[in-house]
């Protein structure tokens, strides 16, 4: 390969490439990202089997996560409501011969994760009105294990004075281990003593345990996860879906004025992978996610189209002549991230805890519409408005092409872009490592740009690709070979910067106790040490780590494509990207040529790579293993990581002009060299 560093044949990397979507599937949100350990908090919603098929719930409050302890007794009543959102609360009856501890406790999402640090519990609750005796004198809470006697953590909350007895009082404590727990099963649990408590009755609602969170926040995300996630340096995360945008009906679609504010006033809703959302993570807690990992915030808006994915009832299209109110509802929440105080939204955001506003550079105008057949008259609509609100953001489209005879194509204007997904087989990213080259010449877009917004390797490749009748062939978790068809197609976005400005893998994360979809990015329990990040993940890592400021020219002196695949570039800036104090400082510097190298066949391959300047000695990164179908899992989490290796100098031969390297077989590499 001849690796050109000529200033004059470079092309400007696409700056935000690598980033994030997300959406709640699979846990990714309750039970996974968002830091809450109660499941089931506010008796919001059904979730009546933890296999739940995709659509598949029929929705309804539910005690599902609870228990009784001692002898009482709980149910659901909605005659003592919360708020208007929460409307369900939970009755707990202690029976007049009640002994000992009485109360309830809750499972969390598959157990609870606990360590010595400080827990943050928050409930409501109200006693029986003028039937109340005012002779409790506290609740007990307490972190315990679900296997054994073991109590982690305990405090006793008064209510001896502070509580009314006709409205909720909200309690706060914070619960402090000594020690770690030695596994994750473990509850969080309330409980009186029966000697106090006999026949009576106390309603309680919105219970819950949240742990130190990412960067402290309140309501926050799940710290390790997030973690993780901030690791691969992602540019720009894509929120709320995904389908879980959409709804199954235009009502549960999600709606950003009920996911603000107050947990009180969040009803929550059934989202579109078959459980229901508690909208905790909502609309404020994106945005500062996305300021706590300087990512450009790529929101997508509702745009009057819903889909069961069950196919259990046809999809809903908002008719025409209502279509305003919901281009005026995406408006208005623009508004709410980036009006000023001055603003009725801005100042609502104020409100609530964030008066500086946030900038938000891309909006994509629903997603997926080639389901529907109507996106042709929706996009333009909501284009209009929306320019003429926001002038100075990218619009997306979620559909450009004619997807059915009833849904025609939509002109992408100047300036614009559209989404792309490719859920695929490794050869379907072969055949396609070519796609972007010329694409807005061939397509006759010249000045529109392309977001891969979801892609992944499905599954492996068969006569007729991705089976998605039955799955067959589909992987279960991101395999040696998905990372390698995934790094092919990454390449083929790298060398296109004009073309390719953002992606993003998909989905991101997975609860390992559910999963509507696979494979995922993540997969995770409510145990941290049993996280297991995938060679897909690893592979991301990689390339986002290892972009470069500008591409560098290879031509071909090999022969063709394949199995190998390569692009190279050079880093010009400086080391300012978040994340780099953790990283080698001698690495990152200005001038760092990057050659990326991808072999998809099982053997090594050898290869030259010819410069026009001299190099020094650097280093490697390299994925490989020598099974295809390979996968990490929880016993065998680190199976297929990345490994670093020196690039010896006596690799380098003709004054820094040449590099000799074997490509070991499946194997996505990266070199990363110094000019002397
Ligand atoms: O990533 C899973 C789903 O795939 C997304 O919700 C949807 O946009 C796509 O069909």
């Amino acid at each position: 390969l001849k690796i050109s560093t000529k200033s004059g044949t470079r092309n400007k990397t696409a700056p935000l490439l690598h980033g994030l979507f997300f959406e709640d599937i699979n846990n990714s949100g309750d039970g996974g990202l968002y830091g809450e350990l109660i499941r089931n908090r506010a008796f919001q919603g059904s979730d009546p089997s933890d296999g739940t098929p995709q659509g598949a719930v029929p929705w309804g409050p539910t005690l599902k996560a609870w228990k009784s302890i001692g002898s009482a007794v709980l149910s659901l009543d909605i005659l003592n409501p919360l708020s208007d959102s929460l409307r369900t609360v939970l009755k707990v009856d202690i029976p007049a011969n009640a002994t000992g501890e009485v109360g309830f406790l809750n499972e969390g999402f598959w157990g609870m994760d606990v360590k010595p640090q400080a827990y943050g519990a928050s409930f409501y609750v109200k006693p029986n009105g003028a039937l109340y005796k005012r002779n409790v004198t506290g609740v007990n809470l307490s972190i315990r294990s679900a296997l054994t006697d073991d109590i982690w953590a305990t405090t006793r909350v008064d209510i001896s004075h502070n509580i009314s007895v006709t409205k909720y009082t909200k309690l706060e404590a914070v619960l402090t281990p000594e020690a770690a727990a030695p596994n994750s099963n473990n509850t969080f649990a309330i409980t009186f003593d029966a000697a106090e408590a006999q026949g009576q009755t106390f309603y309680f609602d919105l219970i819950s345990l949240f742990p130190p969170t990412f960067k402290g926040r309140k309501n926050g995300l799940r710290k390790d996860l997030a973690e993780h996630l901030m690791d691969i340096r992602p540019k720009f995360l894509r929120f709320p879906g995904g389908n879980n945008l959409e709804g199954i009906s235009i009502d549960t679609r999600w709606q950003w004025k009920k996911n603000i504010g107050p947990l009180t006033d969040r009803p929550g809703r059934p989202g579109n992978w078959g459980y229901f959302n508690s909208d905790g993570l909502g609309y404020l807690e994106f945005l500062e996610w996305c300021e706590d990992m300087e990512m450009e915030p790529l929101l997508t808006v509702y745009a009057g189209y819903s889909i069961d994915l069950s196919g259990n009832q046809p999809a809903h299209t908002v008719p025409d002549d209502e279509l305003q109110f919901y281009i005026d509802e995406a408006i208005e929440q623009l508004e709410y991230a980036m009006g000023g105080p001055d603003t009725k939204w801005g100042s609502l955001r104020a409100q609530h805890g964030h008066p500086e506003p946030f900038s938000i550079k891309f909006v994509e105008i629903g997603n997926e519409d080639w389901f529907s057949d109507s996106y042709y008259w929706r996009y333009p609509r909501f284009l209009a408005a929306l320019k003429a609100a926001y002038p100075n953001i990218t619009y997306i489209a979620s559909q450009a092409t004619e997807s059915s005879p009833a849904n025609r194509n939509v002109t992408i204007p100047p300036g614009g872009m559209w989404d792309l997904h490719h859920y695929q087989t490794p050869q379907f990213f072969k055949d396609n490592f070519n796609l972007f080259d010329n694409w807005q010449e061939v397509a006759g877009y010249p000045d529109v740009q392309i977001f891969v917004g979801e892609y992944s390797v499905l599954g492996r490749d068969r006569v007729g690709g991705i089976d998605w009748a039955n799955g067959e062939g589909r992987f279960k978790y991101p395999t040696t070979i998905a990372a390698i068809g995934e790094a092919i197609f990454a390449l083929a976005m790298e060398r296109n910067p004009r073309v390719v400005t953002l992606s993003s893998y998909a989905p991101l994360l997975q609860n390992f106790n559910r999963a509507q979809w696979t494979p995922n990015f993540i997969a995770f329990t409510a145990d941290p040490s049993q996280t297991v990040l995938s060679t897909s993940y690893y592979m991301q890592k990689m390339f986002s780590h290892h972009k470069g400021t500008e591409t560098l020219p290879v031509s071909n002196t090999h022969g063709g494509l394949n199995p190998v695949w390569w692009h190279a570039s050079i880093d010009t800036g400086s080391a300012t990207r978040i994340g780099d104090a953790d990283v080698d400082s001698t690495r990152f510097v200005q001038g760092n040529i990057y050659v990326k190298l991808v072999n998809a066949a099982k053997q090594p391959a050898p290869i030259t790579l010819n410069f026009d300047t001299a190099v020094t000695k650097g280093n490697g990164t390299i994925l490989h293993h020598e099974d295809e179908f390979g996968f990490n899992y929880r016993n065998n989490a680190t199976a297929i990581t990345t490994k670093m290796f020196d690039i010896e100098q006596s690799a380098i031969g003709n004054r820094g002009a040449t590099v000799k390297y074997e490509i070991p077989g499946l194997s996505v590499v990266v070199l990363e060299l110094k000019q002397r």
